[in-house]
């Protein structure tokens, strides 16, 4: 077994908010892989970054991402980067879970105070970095989700029921076929 749904999308898109709130709508744990990495090493996500490099970050991501695919009944959020090698990707579409891409625009990202705040990627420009990643990485988001949820204009508890409702609809009932 695996988590019942997984959160990926860019930062900023609320991965870690919507996943609390919608694990406590559903009764599942809530998982976060950047929250297991700074549990885990005991150092935060930009020191690792800074420190160490960022594949030295990407390795760790990869061993807490096997890590958390083995929980069962969580609702897990990554962390942004962290589907974007094939291994993942496998691992991702090979556990069952019910993946949702949160969507979010640029416009809507930088209005979000202190988005940059913590996130070695967005140093510099955050606007233009945010971006340029999102050009490379929103067609995987695409490719892996079985439902987008559009985030823009809405509150957490409105994205958190129109996911939940997703999952009856789809996951859910994979999970009990
Ligand atoms: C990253 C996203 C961050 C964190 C790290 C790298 C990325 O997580 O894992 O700074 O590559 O997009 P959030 O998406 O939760 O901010």
């Amino acid at each position: 077994m695996a988590p019942h749904i997984i959160l990926i999308g860019p930062m900023g898109s609320g991965k870690s908010t919507i996943g609390a709130q919608l694990a406590g709508e559903l009764g599942f744990t809530f998982r976060d892989t950047d929250s297991m990495i700074v549990e885990q090493s005991g150092r935060e996500i930009s020191d690792i970054f800074i420190e160490d490099g960022e594949d030295s970050f990407r390795s760790l991501e990869k061993i807490i991402l096997r890590t958390a695919l083995l929980e069962d009944g969580s609702v897990l959020s990554l962390g942004g980067g962290a589907c974007m090698n094939v291994d993942a990707q496998s691992a991702l579409r090979a556990s069952g879970a019910f993946i949702v891409y949160l969507k979010i625009s640029l416009a809507q990202v930088s209005s979000r105070v202190g988005f940059n705040q913590g996130r070695p990627l967005l140093m510099g420009n955050p606007r233009a970095q945010w971006q340029s990643l999102m050009n490379e990485r929103a067609p995987i988001y695409e490719g892996l989700s079985h439902y987008i949820a559009e985030v823009d204009n809405k509150s957490v508890a409105d994205i958190s029921d129109e996911i939940a409702f997703a999952f009856d609809l789809r996951g859910r009932g994979a999970l009990d076929g």
